[in-house]
Protein backbone atom coordinates (compact mmCIF):
# COMPACT_ATOMS: atom_id res chain seq x y z
CA UNK A 1 0.00 0.00 0.00
CA UNK A 2 0.86 3.37 -0.59
CA UNK A 3 1.43 5.95 1.79
CA UNK A 4 -1.89 7.49 0.85
CA UNK A 5 -3.63 4.32 0.54
CA UNK A 6 -2.89 3.59 4.05
CA UNK A 7 -3.95 7.02 5.70
CA UNK A 8 -7.85 6.93 3.57
CA UNK A 9 -8.01 2.79 4.78
CA UNK A 10 -7.43 4.18 7.83
CA UNK A 11 -9.93 7.25 7.67
CA UNK A 12 -12.38 5.08 5.78
CA UNK A 13 -12.34 2.28 8.39
CA UNK A 14 -13.83 4.65 11.17
CA UNK A 15 -16.11 6.07 9.21
CA UNK A 16 -17.60 2.72 8.42
CA UNK A 17 -17.66 2.61 12.31
CA UNK A 18 -19.80 5.88 12.51
CA UNK A 19 -17.32 8.62 13.20
CA UNK A 20 -17.44 11.85 11.84
CA UNK A 21 -13.70 12.81 9.35
CA UNK A 22 -12.45 16.05 11.07
CA UNK A 23 -9.67 18.20 9.15
CA UNK A 24 -6.29 18.82 11.27
CA UNK A 25 -6.36 21.66 13.43
CA UNK A 26 -3.01 24.09 13.01
CA UNK A 27 0.14 23.16 14.74
CA UNK A 28 0.69 26.58 16.55
CA UNK A 29 -1.64 26.31 19.76
CA UNK A 30 -2.91 29.62 20.32
CA UNK A 31 -5.26 29.06 22.57
CA UNK A 32 -3.83 27.01 25.12
CA UNK A 33 -1.28 28.57 27.38
CA UNK A 34 -0.05 25.02 29.03
CA UNK A 35 1.34 23.94 25.04
CA UNK A 36 3.09 26.19 22.79
CA UNK A 37 2.69 23.47 19.87
CA UNK A 38 0.08 20.37 18.97
CA UNK A 39 1.84 17.32 20.35
CA UNK A 40 -0.87 14.74 19.51
CA UNK A 41 -4.50 14.41 17.95
CA UNK A 42 -6.16 15.30 20.82
CA UNK A 43 -5.22 18.47 22.01
CA UNK A 44 -7.70 20.02 19.89
CA UNK A 45 -10.52 18.41 21.84
CA UNK A 46 -9.61 18.99 25.03
CA UNK A 47 -12.16 21.02 26.29
CA UNK A 48 -14.35 18.12 25.25
CA UNK A 49 -12.50 15.61 27.51
CA UNK A 50 -12.66 18.54 30.47
CA UNK A 51 -16.43 18.94 29.61
CA UNK A 52 -16.05 22.81 28.75
CA UNK A 53 -17.69 22.30 25.43
CA UNK A 54 -20.49 21.05 24.10
CA UNK A 55 -20.19 17.42 22.41
CA UNK A 56 -21.81 17.39 19.03
CA UNK A 57 -20.22 14.25 17.50
CA UNK A 58 -19.42 11.60 19.57
CA UNK A 59 -17.41 9.82 17.31
CA UNK A 60 -14.23 11.54 15.52
CA UNK A 61 -11.54 10.63 13.54
CA UNK A 62 -8.70 12.34 11.57
CA UNK A 63 -5.07 12.58 10.69
CA UNK A 64 -3.83 15.49 13.03
CA UNK A 65 -0.66 17.43 12.17
CA UNK A 66 1.64 17.14 15.46
CA UNK A 67 4.94 18.96 16.34
CA UNK A 68 7.69 17.19 19.57
CA UNK A 69 9.98 20.01 19.79
CA UNK A 70 9.51 21.41 23.10
CA UNK A 71 8.11 20.48 26.47
CA UNK A 72 7.24 17.25 27.41
CA UNK A 73 7.29 15.67 24.61
CA UNK A 74 10.39 16.90 22.95
CA UNK A 75 12.26 14.67 20.01
CA UNK A 76 14.21 17.48 18.25
CA UNK A 77 17.66 16.36 19.21
CA UNK A 78 16.98 12.44 17.92
CA UNK A 79 15.59 13.73 14.49
CA UNK A 80 18.01 12.91 11.82
CA UNK A 81 19.91 10.11 14.15
CA UNK A 82 17.81 7.04 14.31
CA UNK A 83 15.01 6.01 11.48
CA UNK A 84 11.99 6.60 13.80
CA UNK A 85 11.65 9.79 15.14
CA UNK A 86 10.53 13.10 13.53
CA UNK A 87 10.02 16.90 14.27
CA UNK A 88 6.55 16.61 12.69
CA UNK A 89 4.46 14.13 12.14
CA UNK A 90 1.15 12.60 10.88
CA UNK A 91 -1.42 11.28 14.33
CA UNK A 92 -3.84 9.05 12.90
CA UNK A 93 -6.88 8.97 15.42
CA UNK A 94 -10.14 8.25 16.79
CA UNK A 95 -11.91 9.30 19.62
CA UNK A 96 -15.40 8.76 21.73
CA UNK A 97 -16.27 11.34 23.62
CA UNK A 98 -18.41 9.58 26.34
CA UNK A 99 -19.52 6.94 23.88
CA UNK A 100 -17.28 3.65 23.22
CA UNK A 101 -15.24 2.61 25.42
CA UNK A 102 -12.50 -0.11 26.27
CA UNK A 103 -14.03 -2.74 24.57
CA UNK A 104 -14.81 -1.48 20.80
CA UNK A 105 -11.61 0.63 21.02
CA UNK A 106 -9.69 -1.93 21.49
CA UNK A 107 -11.76 -4.28 18.97
CA UNK A 108 -11.35 -1.89 16.18
CA UNK A 109 -7.71 -1.09 16.16
CA UNK A 110 -7.05 -5.08 15.85
CA UNK A 111 -9.98 -5.42 13.06
CA UNK A 112 -7.77 -2.24 11.28
CA UNK A 113 -4.38 -3.85 11.79
CA UNK A 114 -5.18 -7.33 11.39
CA UNK A 115 -8.18 -7.20 8.81
CA UNK A 116 -7.46 -4.16 6.92
CA UNK A 117 -3.79 -3.50 6.89
CA UNK A 118 -2.75 -7.43 7.19
CA UNK A 119 -0.26 -6.94 9.75
CA UNK A 120 0.84 -10.32 11.11
CA UNK A 121 -1.55 -11.13 14.67
CA UNK A 122 2.21 -13.39 16.07
CA UNK A 123 4.34 -10.31 15.53
CA UNK A 124 1.75 -7.70 17.72
CA UNK A 125 2.24 -7.24 21.23
CA UNK A 126 -0.06 -4.72 23.59
CA UNK A 127 0.81 -3.14 26.82
CA UNK A 128 -1.55 -2.36 29.38
CA UNK A 129 -0.68 -0.18 33.01
CA UNK A 130 0.53 -2.07 35.62
CA UNK A 131 -0.78 0.29 38.12
CA UNK A 132 0.74 3.48 40.52
CA UNK A 133 0.59 3.21 44.19
CA UNK A 134 2.01 6.93 44.47
CA UNK A 135 -0.81 7.98 42.41
CA UNK A 136 -2.99 5.26 44.07
CA UNK A 137 -4.13 3.72 40.59
CA UNK A 138 -5.22 0.08 40.08
CA UNK A 139 -3.41 -1.71 36.96
CA UNK A 140 -6.11 -2.29 34.19
CA UNK A 141 -7.50 -5.58 34.22
CA UNK A 142 -10.01 -4.63 32.38
CA UNK A 143 -7.93 -3.72 29.30
CA UNK A 144 -6.28 -6.54 29.50
CA UNK A 145 -8.96 -9.11 29.92
CA UNK A 146 -10.38 -7.25 26.26
CA UNK A 147 -7.01 -7.77 25.34
CA UNK A 148 -6.91 -11.82 25.90
CA UNK A 149 -9.69 -12.51 23.12
CA UNK A 150 -6.97 -11.38 20.79
CA UNK A 151 -3.57 -11.98 21.90
CA UNK A 152 -2.06 -15.37 24.09
CA UNK A 153 -0.89 -13.78 27.29
CA UNK A 154 2.79 -14.20 26.93
CA UNK A 155 2.01 -11.05 24.02
CA UNK A 156 0.28 -8.64 26.70
CA UNK A 157 2.88 -6.96 28.97
CA UNK A 158 2.34 -4.91 31.68
CA UNK A 159 3.45 -1.28 31.46
CA UNK A 160 4.44 1.62 34.29
CA UNK A 161 3.38 4.61 34.56
CA UNK A 162 5.64 6.85 32.21
CA UNK A 163 4.88 4.09 29.02
CA UNK A 164 1.12 3.59 30.00
CA UNK A 165 -0.66 6.90 31.83
CA UNK A 166 -0.51 9.30 28.97
CA UNK A 167 -0.58 12.80 29.51
CA UNK A 168 -0.42 15.53 27.31
CA UNK A 169 1.48 18.15 29.28
CA UNK A 170 2.48 19.10 33.03
CA UNK A 171 -1.64 19.99 33.17
CA UNK A 172 -4.89 18.53 31.30
CA UNK A 173 -6.46 15.51 30.30
CA UNK A 174 -4.68 12.02 31.05
CA UNK A 175 -5.22 8.44 31.91
CA UNK A 176 -4.13 4.50 31.10
CA UNK A 177 -3.07 3.44 28.35
CA UNK A 178 -2.64 0.44 26.08
CA UNK A 179 -0.33 0.48 23.08
CA UNK A 180 0.14 -1.54 20.50
CA UNK A 181 3.49 -2.58 19.41
CA UNK A 182 5.25 -4.62 16.74
CA UNK A 183 7.96 -6.68 16.53
CA UNK A 184 9.86 -5.94 13.06
CA UNK A 185 13.03 -8.24 13.46
CA UNK A 186 13.71 -11.59 11.05
CA UNK A 187 12.36 -14.75 12.04
CA UNK A 188 15.82 -15.60 13.11
CA UNK A 189 16.26 -12.73 15.23
CA UNK A 190 12.97 -13.67 17.36
CA UNK A 191 13.89 -17.12 17.88
CA UNK A 192 16.91 -15.84 20.04
CA UNK A 193 15.19 -13.73 21.60
CA UNK A 194 11.34 -13.42 21.99
CA UNK A 195 10.05 -10.03 21.41
CA UNK A 196 8.05 -9.42 24.58
CA UNK A 197 12.18 -8.94 26.01
CA UNK A 198 12.13 -6.01 23.81
CA UNK A 199 8.94 -4.27 24.23
CA UNK A 200 9.52 -0.47 25.50
CA UNK A 201 13.42 -1.14 25.44
CA UNK A 202 13.84 1.20 22.43
CA UNK A 203 14.85 -1.36 19.97
CA UNK A 204 14.56 0.43 16.19
CA UNK A 205 12.69 -2.73 15.35
CA UNK A 206 10.63 -3.47 18.37
CA UNK A 207 8.06 -0.36 18.30
CA UNK A 208 4.65 1.22 19.19
CA UNK A 209 2.64 2.08 16.70
CA UNK A 210 -0.45 2.79 17.74
CA UNK A 211 -1.39 3.97 21.71
CA UNK A 212 -5.40 3.90 22.95
CA UNK A 213 -5.75 6.15 25.72
CA UNK A 214 -8.23 5.52 27.75
CA UNK A 215 -9.50 9.34 29.14
CA UNK A 216 -10.75 9.21 33.07
CA UNK A 217 -8.85 12.18 34.66
CA UNK A 218 -7.58 15.79 35.09
CA UNK A 219 -4.16 16.25 35.77
CA UNK A 220 -4.58 19.67 37.81
CA UNK A 221 -1.80 22.62 38.43
CA UNK A 222 -1.55 21.16 42.11
CA UNK A 223 -0.51 17.34 40.31
CA UNK A 224 -3.65 15.71 41.73
CA UNK A 225 -5.68 13.58 39.90
CA UNK A 226 -9.49 14.69 39.10
CA UNK A 227 -11.88 12.06 37.85
CA UNK A 228 -13.31 13.92 34.26
CA UNK A 229 -17.18 14.07 34.28
CA UNK A 230 -17.09 11.15 31.61
CA UNK A 231 -14.99 8.45 29.91
CA UNK A 232 -13.51 9.00 27.10
CA UNK A 233 -11.18 7.63 24.15
CA UNK A 234 -8.16 8.97 23.05
CA UNK A 235 -6.18 7.05 20.66
CA UNK A 236 -2.78 8.26 18.73
CA UNK A 237 -1.58 6.01 15.79
CA UNK A 238 2.06 7.58 14.34
CA UNK A 239 1.06 7.48 10.22
CA UNK A 240 5.22 7.10 8.94
CA UNK A 241 5.81 4.40 11.94
CA UNK A 242 2.42 2.85 10.35
CA UNK A 243 3.82 2.85 6.24
CA UNK A 244 7.23 1.62 7.61
CA UNK A 245 5.99 -1.26 9.19
CA UNK A 246 3.38 -1.85 5.92
CA UNK A 247 5.46 -0.90 3.58
CA UNK A 248 8.11 -3.46 4.99
CA UNK A 249 10.99 -0.94 5.42
CA UNK A 250 13.40 -0.52 8.40
CA UNK A 251 13.11 3.36 8.77
CA UNK A 252 10.40 5.76 8.15
CA UNK A 253 13.06 7.17 5.64
CA UNK A 254 12.79 4.78 3.86
CA UNK A 255 8.59 4.54 2.89
CA UNK A 256 7.24 6.69 -0.04
CA UNK A 257 6.49 9.89 2.70
CA UNK A 258 10.08 10.42 3.01
CA UNK A 259 11.97 9.50 -0.69
CA UNK A 260 10.34 12.06 -2.94
CA UNK A 261 11.97 14.56 -0.45
CA UNK A 262 15.22 12.63 -0.29
CA UNK A 263 15.65 12.23 -3.98
CA UNK A 264 14.97 15.79 -4.39
CA UNK A 265 17.98 16.59 -1.88
CA UNK A 266 20.19 14.28 -3.57
CA UNK A 267 19.61 15.97 -6.72
CA UNK A 268 20.18 19.32 -5.62
CA UNK A 269 23.10 19.05 -3.42
CA UNK A 270 25.08 16.27 -5.55
CA UNK A 271 24.98 13.92 -2.23
CA UNK A 272 23.76 10.09 -3.40
CA UNK A 273 21.61 8.64 0.29
CA UNK A 274 23.24 6.08 1.64
CA UNK A 275 20.85 5.25 4.35
CA UNK A 276 23.16 4.55 6.82
CA UNK A 277 22.52 5.46 11.00
CA UNK A 278 25.83 5.09 12.06
CA UNK A 279 26.99 8.47 14.17
CA UNK A 280 30.13 9.02 11.60
CA UNK A 281 27.28 9.14 8.17
CA UNK A 282 27.14 12.94 8.72
CA UNK A 283 25.66 13.27 4.72
CA UNK A 284 22.85 10.79 5.90
CA UNK A 285 22.04 12.41 8.89
CA UNK A 286 21.76 15.66 7.34
CA UNK A 287 19.99 14.58 4.26
CA UNK A 288 17.58 13.34 7.46
CA UNK A 289 17.94 16.20 9.25
CA UNK A 290 16.61 18.51 5.91
CA UNK A 291 14.16 16.02 4.94
CA UNK A 292 12.37 16.29 8.28
CA UNK A 293 12.71 19.55 9.34
CA UNK A 294 11.51 21.14 6.10
CA UNK A 295 8.01 19.36 7.02
CA UNK A 296 8.12 21.25 10.22
CA UNK A 297 9.55 24.54 9.37
CA UNK A 298 7.25 25.25 6.21
CA UNK A 299 3.34 23.70 7.96
CA UNK A 300 4.05 25.72 11.10
CA UNK A 301 4.65 28.87 8.83
CA UNK A 302 1.73 27.96 6.77
CA UNK A 303 -0.26 27.46 9.83
CA UNK A 304 0.79 31.54 11.36
CA UNK A 305 3.69 31.15 13.03
CA UNK A 306 6.62 32.79 11.76
CA UNK A 307 10.29 32.32 12.52
CA UNK A 308 10.92 34.94 15.43
CA UNK A 309 13.71 35.23 18.32
CA UNK A 310 11.20 34.10 21.16
CA UNK A 311 8.15 32.06 21.97
CA UNK A 312 7.10 29.47 19.38
CA UNK A 313 8.27 31.36 16.45
CA UNK A 314 12.26 30.99 17.91
CA UNK A 315 11.19 27.28 18.24
CA UNK A 316 10.39 27.65 14.41
CA UNK A 317 13.81 29.39 14.03
CA UNK A 318 16.20 27.07 15.83
CA UNK A 319 14.35 24.18 13.42
CA UNK A 320 15.35 26.04 10.53
CA UNK A 321 18.58 26.80 11.23
CA UNK A 322 19.19 23.09 12.31
CA UNK A 323 18.61 22.29 9.34
CA UNK A 324 20.84 24.83 7.41
CA UNK A 325 23.94 23.88 9.74
CA UNK A 326 23.09 20.33 8.44
CA UNK A 327 23.17 20.79 4.61
CA UNK A 328 26.30 23.71 4.92
CA UNK A 329 28.23 21.72 7.58
CA UNK A 330 27.90 18.13 5.44
CA UNK A 331 26.02 18.75 2.20
CA UNK A 332 28.79 21.27 1.03
CA UNK A 333 25.76 23.56 0.24
CA UNK A 334 26.39 27.25 1.17
CA UNK A 335 22.81 28.60 -0.92
CA UNK A 336 19.46 27.90 0.40
CA UNK A 337 18.21 24.88 -0.47
CA UNK A 338 15.11 24.49 2.53
CA UNK A 339 12.62 27.00 0.32
CA UNK A 340 12.84 24.56 -2.78
CA UNK A 341 11.31 21.71 -1.26
CA UNK A 342 8.12 23.91 -0.60
CA UNK A 343 6.24 22.83 -3.94
CA UNK A 344 6.93 19.29 -3.85
CA UNK A 345 5.39 19.13 -0.35
CA UNK A 346 2.63 21.00 -0.97
CA UNK A 347 1.86 18.91 -3.90
CA UNK A 348 2.48 15.62 -1.90
CA UNK A 349 -0.16 16.98 0.87
CA UNK A 350 -2.19 18.83 -1.54
CA UNK A 351 -5.40 17.20 -0.33
CA UNK A 352 -4.68 16.44 3.28
CA UNK A 353 -3.54 19.06 4.93
CA UNK A 354 -4.21 21.84 1.41
CA UNK A 355 -3.09 24.97 3.81
CA UNK A 356 0.16 25.02 2.47
CA UNK A 357 -0.40 24.60 -0.78
CA UNK A 358 -2.82 27.68 -0.36
CA UNK A 359 0.10 29.65 0.82
CA UNK A 360 2.83 28.24 -0.80
CA UNK A 361 4.37 31.54 -2.44
CA UNK A 362 4.43 33.16 0.86
CA UNK A 363 5.90 30.44 2.98
CA UNK A 364 9.05 30.00 0.22
CA UNK A 365 9.55 33.70 0.97
CA UNK A 366 9.82 33.57 4.57
CA UNK A 367 12.03 30.55 4.25
CA UNK A 368 14.07 31.51 1.81
CA UNK A 369 14.54 35.11 3.66
CA UNK A 370 15.35 32.52 7.00
CA UNK A 371 18.08 30.90 5.41
CA UNK A 372 19.57 33.80 3.28
CA UNK A 373 19.65 36.01 6.69
CA UNK A 374 21.43 32.52 8.68
CA UNK A 375 23.77 31.54 5.93
CA UNK A 376 24.98 35.66 6.01
CA UNK A 377 25.71 35.12 9.39
CA UNK A 378 27.29 31.89 9.40
CA UNK A 379 29.56 33.01 6.35
CA UNK A 380 30.16 36.64 8.26
CA UNK A 381 31.22 34.64 11.58
CA UNK A 382 33.64 31.93 9.92
CA UNK A 383 35.32 34.60 7.98
CA UNK A 384 36.44 36.40 10.78
CA UNK A 385 37.28 33.20 13.11
CA UNK A 386 38.75 31.66 10.32
CA UNK A 387 41.48 33.92 10.73
CA UNK A 388 41.94 32.77 14.58
CA UNK A 389 41.50 29.20 14.28
CA UNK A 390 41.42 28.04 10.44
CA UNK A 391 40.66 24.61 11.83
CA UNK A 392 37.33 24.88 13.68
CA UNK A 393 36.04 27.70 12.67
CA UNK A 394 32.56 26.45 11.89
CA UNK A 395 32.19 24.67 15.05
CA UNK A 396 32.75 27.86 17.24
CA UNK A 397 30.56 30.08 14.89
CA UNK A 398 28.01 27.26 15.54
CA UNK A 399 28.65 27.03 19.02
CA UNK A 400 28.55 30.82 19.81
CA UNK A 401 25.16 31.11 17.68
CA UNK A 402 23.72 28.59 19.86
CA UNK A 403 22.74 26.01 16.89
N1 LIG B 1 -2.92 11.02 22.77
C1 LIG B 1 -2.40 9.75 22.53
C2 LIG B 1 -0.98 9.74 22.09
O1 LIG B 1 -0.49 10.76 21.67
O2 LIG B 1 -0.32 8.75 22.17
Amino acid sequence: MKSKEIRSAFLDFFESKQHKIVPSSPLVNKNDPTLMFTNSGMVQFKDFFLGNKKIVNKRVADTQKCLRVSGKHNDLEDVGMDGTHHTLFEMLGNWSFGDYFKEEAIAWSWELLTDVYKLPKDKLYATVFGGDKAENLDSDEEAKKIWLKYLPESHILYGNKKDNFWEMGEMGPCGPCSEIHIDLRSDDDIAKIPGNELVNKDHPQVVEIWNNVFMQFNRKADKSLEPLPAKHVDTGMGFERLCMTIQGKKYTYDTDVFTPLIQFIEKETNVSYEGSYERSAKQDIAIRVVADHIRAVAFTIADGELPSNNGAGYVVRRILRRAVRYYYSFLNRETPLLYKLVPLLASEFEFVFPELIAQQDFVQKVILEEEKSFLRTLEGGLKRFDSLVPVNGLLVVLKLLNC
